[in-house]
């Protein structure tokens, strides 16, 4: 799916942080399969994705990286962040302490991460506008002073997903 061609000029690594449940993995699937599933799975240890995109006539593989948001199932931290140059840092708007957990995940990344990476905080779940519980100004304010990008997505109604990724690819490039 996608403008897929055999010569890659760049490979960019991107991964996916954030509380359980969130919608990380389907944010994923989205963007790499255009699918979506109400009865995803918690993940396990490291999954990983790849799309082949063309920006500005050069073909770009972005492999998207997806680990799990419990503790416990977590993958080894400097492995994960290793090469990494964007971020996605996503949180669930209809659940606050996802949104309060998201500068412990932020300084996760500034820990092991390049500090050049490319950030962008995405506020996932916009479909859900009756339940949400964190305002869109809380979210733009706290990425303003962080100096990240930011965006509401829903990956069950694919708003904002692909530009969510063109984003942060964009940018690296
Ligand atoms: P972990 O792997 O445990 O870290 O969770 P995760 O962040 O990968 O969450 P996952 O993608 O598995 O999604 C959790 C639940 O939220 C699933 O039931 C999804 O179907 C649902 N979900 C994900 N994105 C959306 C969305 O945009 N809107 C709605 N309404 N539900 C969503
Ligand atoms: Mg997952």
């Amino acid at each position: 799916y996608g403008d897929a061609s055999q010569k890659i000029d760049y490979v960019f690594k991107v991964v996916l942080i954030g509380d359980s449940a969130v919608g990380k993995s389907q944010i994923l699937a989205r963007f790499a399969r255009n699918e979506f599933s109400l009865d995803s799975k918690a993940t396990i240890g490291v999954e990983f994705q790849t799309r082949t995109l063309v920006i500005d006539h050069k073909s770009v593989k972005a492999q998207i990286w997806d680990t799990a948001g419990q503790e416990r199932y977590r993958a080894v931290t400097s492995a994960y962040y290793r090469g990494a140059v964007g971020a996605m840092l996503v949180y669930d708007i209809t659940k606050r302490l996802t949104f309060d957990h998201i500068p412990r995940w932020l300084e996760e990344l500034r820990n092991h991460a390049d500090k050049n990476i490319v950030i962008i905080l995405i506020g996932n779940k916009s479909d859900l506008e009756d339940q949400r519980a964190v305002p869109i100004e809380d979210a733009k304010e706290f990425a303003q002073k962080e100096g990240l990008f930011f965006l509401e997505t829903s990956a069950l109604q694919a708003t904002n997903v692909e530009n969510a990724f063109m984003t942060v690819l964009t940018e690296i490039f």
